[in-house]
């Protein structure tokens, strides 16, 4: 994996909001290479699994719950030390304290519905990617 990939989720609220075209742009403008990408409703299980590290925290049935409750577009980014650089891009996991520019701070409504997910870590980036894109290490890319 080598630090190159982070899986990103535009979350339901952002989706609704029609905010999806927008982070898009930001995230290209912000260098990151699109390797994969699409639009999509996780069902309960997908997303019972996805969150799996947070179960038995008080957020943790809330956050499936908002997470199925509409389309989401799930894209994997390449870039130089990708899981750190987007999650300094992205902001703090509440909008309201995330600084200005970021996404969160932008298209984040609250400390749920705060716009887009980020890996946090290289080894869940594997795991992430592979969730929703289990032959993306066939795609055809630029090297
Ligand atoms: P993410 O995994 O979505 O990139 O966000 P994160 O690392 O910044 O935050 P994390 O602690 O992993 O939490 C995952 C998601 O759960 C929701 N959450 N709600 N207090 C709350 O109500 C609360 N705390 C977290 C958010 O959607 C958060 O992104
Ligand atoms: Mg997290």
């Amino acid at each position: 994996m080598n630090g190159r990939y982070t899986l990103t989720i535009i979350k339901p609220g952002a989706v609704r909001r029609n905010f999806t075209g927008a982070i898009l742009g930001k995230i290209s403008e912000a260098g990151f290479r699109f390797v994969a990408l699409k639009m999509l409703q996780m069902t309960e299980a997908q997303a019972r699994s996805f969150y799996a590290v947070h179960e038995g925290k008080p957020f943790y049935e809330g956050l499936v719950q908002y997470m199925i409750s509409g389309p989401v577009v799930v894209a994997i980014l390449e870039k130089e030390d990708a899981v750190e650089a987007y999650r300094n891009f992205i902001g703090s996991t509440d909008p309201s304290k995330a600084a200005a520019g970021t996404i969160r701070q932008l298209y984040g409504s609250d400390v749920r519905d705060n716009a887009v997910h980020g890996s946090d870590s290289d080894e869940h980036a594997q795991f992430e990617c592979n969730f929703f894109f289990p032959l993306y290490e066939r795609f055809p890319g630029e090297k």
